[in-house]
């Protein structure tokens, strides 16, 4: 719901890229967002008009000196949420560095009171030119987000050199990072850990679990939007690394301490949604077990409970939440978990509810919280869930 009634203010300029642009806006439009298109007199020779003022439902500004309009720029400027640039070429950069208010966009931009996030897009070497090194340099400096370029393929043929616009959903992510910024997590440096682990029996043959990592990696993305520098640490997942979050792959429970571990000292807020082997197999042989005619028996020992033994690491202030999953929600099992390992929240679900749980989109949980703090959240998206968890966080952190 973020994007909801925002107003936000889309800037194209003229470069190839503005193809882009328009899906940008859908996306935006979508997403519940009021938004204004302005065109450069460079953009329009690349997309009309038209396109924009179907994808919004709004009149597009291009002219500083339409009739009607005549403070439109400034006004715009002031009631926005957020200023997006994309593409921005390097002549619309050079001219936002100086401070020029020589077309629409230019004034506007100027007159903007909010966010601004700027998406580069030229050939490789205007991107790499000094002047517009030192351009993005100092428009970075005054605390302007800017996205990309990335490299790989440009009109005029493949370039190693970052000058590709970056994608809309990855410049929509850094969008909504620019906006959160009231969020307690801003600068917070938030540690997730997700999916399962990996316990070895021999070089081919492991055991492991169900989960997926999907909660795990819905929080980091969510912390990550909220401003905070995200590590996600994760076993084997099909999950996608969310955008702008750092990422650690770990395999064993061993390993997966021993990163927390490594993480900890730095960690402002730990969030412990993996699902980590209890037990490991004994021995892991070096070369594959052979068939067996028969039944086999295999022993295993514990792993470390990691949650417990982060305790006497944990930075002072640290938020701490833990993930409690059982066949059954069971209150008395949550809330013990709770106090042995020294968390302000755990989040309990249920492994036998269809849409909870491992493996799924969904998840349904209840909250438990030091000092009777309780709360059942409905069954929702597992992006909402990790909204409503990090709402908690947030109320320990503010
Ligand atoms: C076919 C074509 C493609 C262009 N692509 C880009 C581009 O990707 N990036 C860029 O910085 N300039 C590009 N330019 C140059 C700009 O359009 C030119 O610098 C213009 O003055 C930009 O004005 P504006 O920033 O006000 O839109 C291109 C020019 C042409 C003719």
């Amino acid at each position: 719901m973020l994007w909801a009634n925002r107003h936000v203010v889309v800037g194209v300029t003229g470069g190839i890229a503005c193809y882009k642009s328009c899906y940008l806006v859908r996306r935006l439009v979508e997403a519940g967002a009021q938004v204004d298109v302005i065109l450069t007199r460079g953009a329009a020779e690349f997309v009309t008009p038209v396109t924009f003022e179907a994808l919004t439902g709004r009149p597009v500004f291009s002219s500083l000196w339409e009739p009607g309009r005549a403070l439109a720029h400034v006004q715009l400027g002031r009631s926005a949420d957020l200023f997006i640039v994309a593409p921005a070429t390097a002549h619309t950069l050079a001219r936002i560095r100086h401070g020029f208010a020589d077309d629409f966009l230019t004034a506007a931009v100027l007159a903007a009171q909010c966010p601004v996030v700027l998406a580069p897009a030229m050939n490789d070497a205007m991107f790499a030119a000094p002047p517009t090194v030192e351009n993005v340099a100092e428009l970075r400096s005054r605390g302007m987000t800017v996205v990309g370029p990335e490299g790989g393929p440009l009109a005029e043929g493949a370039a190693d050199r970052p000058g590709r616009m970056s994608e809309p959903d990855t410049i929509l992510a850094y969008a909504r990072r620019a906006v959160a910024s009231a969020s307690p997590l801003v600068g917070r440096r938030v540690v997730v850990t997700a999916g399962p682990t990996r316990e070895s029996l021999d070089p081919v043959r492991v055991i492991t679990n169900r989960s997926s990592g999907k909660m795990g990696y819905r929080l980091a993305e969510a912390a990550w939007q909220r401003g905070a520098n995200v590590l996600l640490i994760s076993g084997p997942s099909g999950e996608a690394v969310p955008i702008g979050v750092e990422f650690e792959a770990i395999e064993s429970t061993a390993d997966l301490h021993g990163a927390v571990q490594r993480a900890l000292p730095a960690a402002d807020v730990l969030i412990m949604a993996a699902a980590p082997a209890d037990y490991r197999p004994s021995e892991s042989t070096p070369t594959k077990r052979p068939r067996q005619q028969g039944p086999v028996s295999l022993s295993f020992e514990p792993t470390v409970d990691i949650l417990v033994a982060t305790q006497p690491d944990r930075k002072p202030g640290a938020v701490v939440v833990g993930f409690a999953l059982e066949t059954g929600l069971d209150l008395g099992k949550a809330k013990a978990k709770l106090e042995r390992k020294g968390l302000d929240f755990v989040v309990g679900n249920d492994a036998l509810e269809p849409g909870a749980g491992f493996e799924v989109d969904t998840n349904r949980v209840l909250v438990l919280g030091r000092d009777g703090f309780r709360r059942e959240f409905p069954l929702a998206s597992k992006s909402v869930v990790a909204e409503q968890i990090l709402d908690l966080v947030e109320t320990k952190l503010g």
